[in-house]
């Protein structure tokens, strides 16, 4: 298939075209054309977004790309920012498909479990209302209504809503670990907010599988469907860099620090695979331990997670 790719040159993305490239034709929008063209060399064609016209020439669209969430203070212009850097481009694919003849067939676009608000409730899934919007809700809420556009043009279109991806060599994983090598990983507020992850194969193998399920559409939560607390997460990493874990940092320093943005480390509903296990994915990497084990290598850590699949795991 042909392929077009936003956010490539991203964690998730630079792991996507690995995988996808074997197979299919890619062709990646970057605003760095350079980066781009050093980190894929022969793997794919490098575009920038103004050079297409329309995607005729393309089967799939998958669109990742957006300024980090998490990597600076949320003041109303960085906002804005991670705002509109998913919104515009996502506009500008979608007039491109409008002119298109013919059409891609399938658009999967990049969202988050953010889209969930600050739910209080034991267990969300994909049927589950949105209690609390706040801010990442409403830029995964658009990000999902312009991306859904695509389905008005006989497009089938999958909403990706990531959990935290564990990989070495980027998202959350890559910030921590210098931090939890020196013994300072740490509970965070209560502890008991959950931890809604995924492993970076199972993510790849997620899309692959979407790719390929013609009956698949609308939303998908790509969490592993064992969550655990915050506390445990910490303490389980914590184990698989062999320090202690002895640290608690109050909810109210968080706040201080962050700002608005400590609501992404000190609530967090457990969101649950609801959809996904409903098709018929299976999950390589379910458990935190084995994920660890897997992606950081070394002795696996040993002890069950606190919390197993949740009656909540049902539909609402
Ligand atoms: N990783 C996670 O744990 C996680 C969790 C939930 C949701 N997500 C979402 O999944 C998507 C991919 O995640 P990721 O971890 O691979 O992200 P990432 O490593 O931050 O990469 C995102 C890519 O988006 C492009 N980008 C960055 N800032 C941009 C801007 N201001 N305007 C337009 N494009 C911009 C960049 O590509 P170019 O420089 O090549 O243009 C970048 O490589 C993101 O939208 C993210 O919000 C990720």
């Amino acid at each position: 298939m042909q392929i077009l790719i936003t956010g490539a040159t991203g964690f998730i993305g630079q792991h996507l075209v690995a995988a996808l490239s074997t197979e299919h034709q890619l062709t990646v929008i970057s605003r760095r054309r350079d980066k781009a063209e050093r980190l894929f060399a022969e793997q794919v064609q490098v575009r920038r977004l103004d050079e297409l016209n329309n995607l005729d020439a393309f089967d799939v669209i998958i669109n990742l790309a957006g300024e980090p969430i998490a990597d600076r203070y949320w003041t109303t212009r960085h906002k804005e920012r991670i705002a509109q850097s998913r919104w515009l481009l996502t506009e500008a694919l979608q007039q491109k498909l409008a002119v298109s003849q013919p059409r891609p067939r399938l658009w999967l676009n990049a969202s988050a479990i953010g889209f969930y608000g600050q739910s209080d409730a034991n267990g969300v899934n994909e049927y589950s209302p949105v209690a609390q919007p706040d801010f990442a809700h409403q830029v995964c809420q658009r990000w999902e209504q312009l991306a859904t556009m695509a389905a008005e043009h006989q497009c089938r279109v999958c909403l990706l809503r990531l959990g935290i991806v564990l990989g070495k060599e980027g998202g959350v994983l890559q910030r921590l670990l210098p931090l939890y090598r020196l013994g300072l990983g740490s509970q965070l507020g209560s502890g008991k907010q959950f931890i809604s992850w995924i492993a970076i194969d199972d993510v790849i193998a997620a899309i692959q599988f979407l790719l390929t399920r013609h009956e698949c559409h609308g939303a998908y939560n790509l969490t592993t469907p064992y969550p655990v607390s915050q506390l445990d997460f910490s303490r389980q990493l914590a184990r698989s860099v062999q320090r202690p874990h002895w640290l608690w940092t109050p909810a109210w320093l968080l706040r201080l620090l962050l700002g608005e943005r400590a609501a992404l480390l000190i609530n967090g509903p457990a969101v649950y695979p609801q959809r996904l296990q409903e098709a018929g994915f299976t999950f390589a990497f379910p458990e935190l331990s084995q994920a660890l084990h897997h992606v950081l290598g070394g002795a696996p850590v040993t002890g069950r997670t606190e919390s197993g699949p949740s009656s909540a795991n049902s539909r609402d």
